[in-house]
């Protein structure tokens, strides 16, 4: 059954499509989870405390997450070589087949943006999870404690002081318009795979799929320009 899923294209299309919808769900809750740093640093530090302090149910949905984002990458590789092995020359100058395909720079170019977006996600997790504060690095200058109670992360000190940089500021930026790329055709492509689009409705998923993948890439937007333009 599993081999069989994982080893024909439709089952292969399903497993990323399926797997992508998590990953977006995912995304959209930790954009806006991240606006709260409008609230003020200490609003963002307790919700960042209040997730890390869940314990056992914290780790059930990193390691759930995590499953995720390896079948995801994984079936995208293939789906991503499965379509060199069927036209190894390549085009000479692409065409796309009209409306109907949505065939766009983003859809040709998925695994190219996947594969960014993949090696974003270790540095960015490398920058801030496992950074100053984090899990086996408790540097105490990235601790802080309101009303007497016990010290906690200080995660907004090092937001701050990561998007005062123009590097982190303007690097993120651009893989964010990478991300609206990728999840714009994203959404649209898992939702034909799972059947949940009749032809007559495909041009409104398409739209509410570009819709859902610019929101997003926009809504992280917010905090980085903010913090290197210092509004906030
Ligand atoms: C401006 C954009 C972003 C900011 C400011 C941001 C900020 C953060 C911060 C501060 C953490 C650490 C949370 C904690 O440990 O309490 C984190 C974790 C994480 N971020 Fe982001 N993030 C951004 C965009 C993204 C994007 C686009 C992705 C995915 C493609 C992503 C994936 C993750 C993952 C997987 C984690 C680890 C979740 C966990 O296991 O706790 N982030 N992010």
């Amino acid at each position: 059954m599993l081999k069989k899923l994982f080893g024909s294209p439709v089952g292969k299309k399903l497993v990323t499509g399926i797997t992508g919808l998590g990953l977006v769900g995912f995304v959209l809750l930790h954009m806006v989870g991240n606006l709260a740093l409008f609230s003020g640093d200490q609003a963002y530090n307790e919700y960042s405390e209040f997730l890390t302090g869940m314990g056992p149910l914290f780790y059930l949905v990193e390691a759930g997450l995590l499953a995720f984002f390896v079948f995801h990458i994984v079936t995208g590789i293939k789906i991503a070589i499965g379509k060199r092995r069927a036209r190894p020359v390549g085009y000479d100058r692409y065409q796309s087949a009209g409306a109907p395909s949505r065939q766009t720079a983003a859809s040709r170019s998925m695994i190219v943006t996947g594969m960014i977006l993949l090696v974003f996600t270790v540095f960015h997790l490398i920058s801030f999870k496992f950074g100053p504060g984090g899990p086996g690095n408790d540097d105490v200058a990235y601790l802080v404690a309101y009303d007497g109670g016990e010290p906690i992360r200080n995660m907004a000190l090092l937001v701050r002081e990561r998007f005062a940089s123009p590097l982190y500021a303007f690097g993120y930026t651009a893989v964010m318009l990478l991300l609206i790329l990728h999840l714009r055709h994203g959404v649209w492509s898992a939702l034909q795979s799972l059947g949940a689009m009749k032809p007559s409705i495909s041009g409104l998923v398409y739209t509410v799929g570009g819709l859902l993948g610019a929101g997003t890439g926009i809504g992280f937007l917010f905090v980085p320009m903010a913090l290197y333009f210092n509004l906030i």
